[in-house]
């Protein structure tokens, strides 16, 4: 019977780049989707930005530029990296987006009625300077507890303490490096106790998490009392106001889950079907992939918050562990943390996709990429085993197409025929390496079947044309037989297989049966060897990337020190880029004021006579009367526009333009240039 599925991957954060961390799940759940989907279930995979919260806000303060702007360039790099690894999403939108707010304001609504919001006094660390309140990651202190310096505002890395920010000793902003002061907020809570029996039934039920998950939640959260959840910030915040609460906003992760509900109303809308079909319905089956770190929100909070709304509950939370490389965290100085962009700069995304196949389990384990291990699997399994298949058989083939019927092989299709609902289980698990593990085995069976027939001796004797064309039928179509099953892994392998074999793959069950009689279209090459080389310039390169991005942040952090406001460029943006031919057609010289006095007609203008050196003067208006002293001028040097068209004014002829900066009035600074400089000499 046909399933109706709907599957999310967590919402990235828009504030970074994709990196092969993020891809260990984007991939994972991809491969499930694509396997639920090649089975002929309904089955859609919905994902989406996560945009809110404090440090997209900085960011776009910093970079002097909207929030908007920053999450549509973010959306488009993420989406370009996803594709560049096959991952195809049915619908990819923003937590940013009318139908999210509309489903927040529902639930926000169903919460309050059900009587679970309360609102309490919070002190909080304000940073006077930048005006905001200081979430944890952005103060530092020393923890109240042991001492120890440079701790974060909500637990102590030395001793393992936790704390609230206000607690720490001497805290510091990180943002602007000053002493935070603390502020009194309203700010609201969702009493999450009251669904504790709820809680505790959906997460022990067994058929929800795996069984260290639900152990884990009922040993860390569900044997005592579970407290209230902050769910408001208050102003400035980067998020969706509360409607019935002025100046607060939404915590992002109130508003992240609800991501999935908002990006599904997108592609419910576009196929114009209704979005409680997916979301208050039995007969759809929602399932969530998420990694461990966000597993509190997503197996307490979430369910919470559905449950009360009346919507769907997930079927299943599945979770995983992290991705490590060479047996690390992955690292920014050693060249590991890997952004999808520099891997599919120097390797095939699709041998990734079949490593992490190769090794991921239905448990939460750490997932280690070995890139030795990474470089010998690939080779062996994809190109040595199940591409090599092809590349022995089909250019025998080409000419004469399939035998018209299917030989006798021995009874190897019909074997792995029957395989196909073990490794169908293995991939319905999660258990992905099972899966691999067995597509391997009848990889090495069909490989032992084309030794023993051996096409490339046959093809010498031309009387056993007959037998060459029924040895390549059924090496073909066992390499066929297991590219279906690795479909959901290497969807574009499969595709180029559905070329050569002038057949597309489109359904599991096309494992069932052998083709026969078709035509056999040119061999072109499946896929290349992995070299160590390319893996160690991908690592370089990586190494490099974070070197210079180290620097970056040190110019940044030596611009902090003055603490110089970003209002002048927020104010007015810099201008589009001009060539020095441009910028020389302006003749900028130094110049002297030999007389400054006041217009009396004029109530913003001083009439100076500038002096260019020798017998050349210029007479200029400058409106810089609020600021300047006529008398305190004389004397001093100046910048100014030489080759200004004069322009004839009330009071006389302006024959030129002084250099000045500021926003106006009393706050006009003159340009000077260093002592030494002569007037009449040229700026440039
Ligand atoms: N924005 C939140 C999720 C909101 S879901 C309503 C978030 N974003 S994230 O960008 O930090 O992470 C996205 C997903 O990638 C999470 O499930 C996270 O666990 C996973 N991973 C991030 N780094 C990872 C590894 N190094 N290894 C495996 N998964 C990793 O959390
Ligand atoms: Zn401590």
């Amino acid at each position: 019977m046909s399933r109706r599925i709907l599957v999310t991957a967590a919402l990235p954060y828009a504030n970074g780049h994709i990196h092969i961390g993020h891809l260990m799940e984007y991939v994972q759940t991809d491969i499930w989707v694509r396997f639920q989907k090649l089975r002929g279930h309904q089955c859609i995979y919905i994902c989406a930005d996560d945009t809110h919260g404090t440090p997209i806000m900085l960011r776009a303060r910093r970079e002097g530029r909207s929030e908007t702007s920053l999450l549509a360039e973010m959306h488009e790099s993420h989406l370009r990296d996803f594709t560049s690894f096959q991952v195809e999403f049915d619908n990819y939108g923003s937590t940013n987006s009318p139908e999210s707010q509309q489903v927040c304001e529902q639930i926000w609504a169903a919460v309050r009625a059900a009587g679970l919001v309360v609102e309490r006094d919070v002190e909080q660390l304000f940073d006077a300077s930048e005006g905001i309140f200081l979430a944890d990651r952005f103060v530092r202190g020393k923890c109240p507890k042991c001492g120890a310096p440079d701790q974060y505002g909500d637990n102590c890395d030395v001793c393992g303490h936790t704390y609230v920010a206000t607690e720490l000793i001497d805290p510091v902003s990180t943002i602007s490096g000053e002493t935070p002061e603390i502020r009194t907020t309203k700010q609201l809570f969702v009493r999450i106790e009251e669904l504790h029996a709820f809680l505790d039934e959906w997460t022990q039920s067994g058929d929800h998490l795996q069984p260290e998950m639900a152990n884990y939640l009922k040993g860390q959260f569900l044997s005592e009392e579970l407290r209230d959840w902050d769910v408001s910030r208050p102003a400035p915040y980067f998020g969706f106001p509360i409607p019935d609460s002025p100046g607060n906003y939404w915590y992002v992760w109130f508003d992240a889950p609800i991501g999935y509900i908002g990006s599904t109303a997108q592609y419910a809308a576009r196929h114009g079907q209704s979005l409680d079909e997916w979301w208050r319905s039995d007969d759809t089956e929602i399932h969530h992939f998420i990694g461990k770190d966000i597993t509190y929100f997503h197996t307490l909070f979430w369910p919470a918050m559905l449950k009360t709304a009346g919507l769907s509950l997930p079927k299943k939370v599945h979770i995983h562990g992290f991705l490590k490389v060479n047996g690390r965290k992955m690292s920014k100085r050693d060249g590991t943390f890997v952004l999808a962009s520099t891997f599919a700069g120097h390797l095939d995304p699709a041998a990734f996709r079949y490593y992490l196949a190769s090794k991921l389990g239905p448990g939460v384990d750490d997932l280690d990429l070995n890139l030795k291990e990474f470089v010998a699997k690939v080779n062996s399994d994809l190109v040595g085993k199940v591409v090599n298949l092809a590349s022995r058989s089909a250019k025998f083939v080409a000419a004469t197409g399939l035998s018209a019927n299917y030989p006798d092989d021995g009874g190897l299709f019909q074997k792995a025929a029957e395989q196909g609902a073990a490794i169908a289980e293995a991939y319905e698990k999660c258990d992905y390496n099972q899966a691999m593990r067995l597509i391997m085995e009848l990889a090495d069976a069909a490989n032992a079947y084309v030794d023993r027939t051996a096409p490339w001796t046959l093809k010498k004797e031309p009387d056993k044309a007959d037998e060459l064309q029924d040895a390549c039928t059924v090496a073909l179509n066992l390499f066929r037989q297991i590219v279906v099953y690795l479909t959901p892994v290497m969807p574009r392998l499969a595709e180029q297989v559905g070329e050569l074999l002038t057949v597309e793959i489109a359904h599991w069950d096309d494992a069932q049966t052998p083709l026969v009689g078709t035509p056999v279209a040119k061999f072109k090459h499946l896929m290349q060897r992995v070299t160590e080389e390319s893996v160690e310039k991908m690592i370089e390169d990586q190494k490099q990337q974070a070197e210079q991005e180290a620097a970056a942040q040190q110019a940044r952090d030596a611009a902090q020190a003055y603490n110089d406001s970003d209002q002048p460029l927020r104010e007015e943006a810099l201008a589009e880029t001009c060539t020095i031919e441009d910028f020389m057609k302006v003749d900028l010289r130094v110049a002297r004021v030999i007389q400054a006095e006041h217009v009396p007609e004029a109530n913003k203008l001083l009439k100076l006579t500038l002096s260019l050196g020798g017998d050349e003067q210029r007479q200029v208006f400058a409106g810089i009367k609020a600021a300047y002293e006529p008398d305190k001028l004389v004397g001093r040097l100046v910048v100014m526009v030489a080759n200004l068209e004069p322009r004839q004014m009330r009071f006389g002829l302006s024959e030129g333009m002084v250099t000045a900066a500021g926003p106006g009035k009393a706050e006009v600074y003159l340009l000077g240039v260093d002592s030494g400089a002569k007037p009449g000499q040229r700026v440039h």
